[in-house]
């Protein structure tokens, strides 16, 4: 009751007046946090009705307190006459573009300029969609643990599981449709990889397709070859070695000659000149079938890249993982007018 009444009583106009009132009473070693734990050795049949005497004391001071903040208390405002109105603006810093999302734009707008258009699907997969349209065997290695993410085992399209590349995405296209297509697919991709200077659990594709009556083999170089001069500049060389993909036939690599020796040799290219930075190759008729289109009518290529190693290739980073740590001081030195 002491309290009350000093409470009720109680008004200020200023501001540090109230504030010592504020941790007086209030405060976390103020008078009600005592009381309060004082109430927590008191006997339970007292505590239902001293609890009920203090909650209402404690409203009460609050009430005081959200009172006076509100009604009586000036709020300290600044002075316009005190104030330098010449003294420059403070500067706000503008952010910066992540490199691998400058690095996407650029891809897709060369692609673009050859008449592809984007395409986006679904992270989270079935099995027919990464997997058995694309002409991967049953037992095939790239089902493995070792390299998919699975979600869950079963269901109508098989197990669920993370895309581990965009190829899944042309599945869907070609389901949807019938060609001519041209398209390519920029999206993130997951790998059950330990996480190194190399390699990661995630990272992100450009895969591209191109269906129509006669596209041959031709035609997915010279798309190639126009992409890389666009991206790297006029002069970078280009050579295909033959790979192996479930899904094309014939399939390819393709490497370029090194951007940043410029051929002679260095820690990029492993001192060789070369770069390899896609795949690709005609997609196979197994895979044109299973998403009912007609083989004997349709032909044409198809190409997937890592967007990372694209992107180490323009910036020399050479450690995948300062793309995922968002350190500031690495993003911020990829500030564009863009
Ligand atoms: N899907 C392949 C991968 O992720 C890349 C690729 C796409 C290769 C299309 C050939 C044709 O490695």
């Amino acid at each position: 009751t002491q309290y009350t009444e000093e409470i009720n009583a109680f008004s200020t106009e200023k501001a540090d007046e109230l504030e010592q009132f504020r941790i007086k009473f209030l405060g976390t070693k103020g008078i009600i946090k005592d009381i309060f734990d004082e109430f927590k050795a008191v006997s339970p049949e007292e505590k239902r009705t001293l609890g009920k005497v203090l909650n209402e004391f404690k409203q009460l001071a609050e009430a005081k307190y959200q009172f006076l903040k509100e009604n009586n208390v000036a709020e300290e405002s600044v002075k316009v006459a005190d104030a330098d109105l010449t003294l420059p603006g403070e500067g706000f810093e503008i952010g910066a573009r992540h490199p691998l999302a400058l690095v996407r734009r650029e891809i897709i707008e060369i692609f673009n300029k050859l008449g592809f258009v984007v395409a986006e699907g679904p992270e989270i997969e079935d099995d027919w969609h990464n997997f058995s349209a694309l002409n991967f065997p049953e037992e095939h290695p790239a089902r493995d643990m070792q390299d998919t993410f699975f979600i869950k085992k079963g269901g109508e399209k098989g197990d669920i599981a993370l895309r581990t590349h965009t190829s899944s995405v042309q599945v869907r296209m070609m389901e949807a449709g019938q060609p001519p297509f041209r398209a390519i697919m920029p999206g993130r991709v997951y790998r059950n990889e330990a996480i190194s200077a190399r390699a990661h659990c995630f990272f992100h594709q450009v895969e591209g397709l191109y269906l129509d009556e006669n596209v041959s083999f031709a035609d997915l170089k010279q798309t190639l070859f126009y992409f890389v001069q666009e991206l790297y500049g006029e002069g970078t060389k280009v050579r295909f070695r033959p790979s192996y993909f479930p899904f094309t036939e014939p399939s390819a690599e393709m490497d370029i000659s090194c951007t940043i020796c410029k051929g002679d040799g260095c820690n990029m290219c492993k001192y060789s000149g070369w770069v390899e930075i896609l795949g690709c190759g005609m997609v196979d008729p197994n895979v044109l079938e299973n998403c009912n289109i007609d083989s004997k009518k349709y032909s044409g290529f198809a190409f997937g890249m890592g967007i990372e190693r694209i992107a180490n290739l323009k910036f020399e980073i050479k450690d995948l993982r300062l793309f995922s740590e968002n350190d500031v001081r690495f993003l911020k030195q990829y500030k564009t007018s863009l």
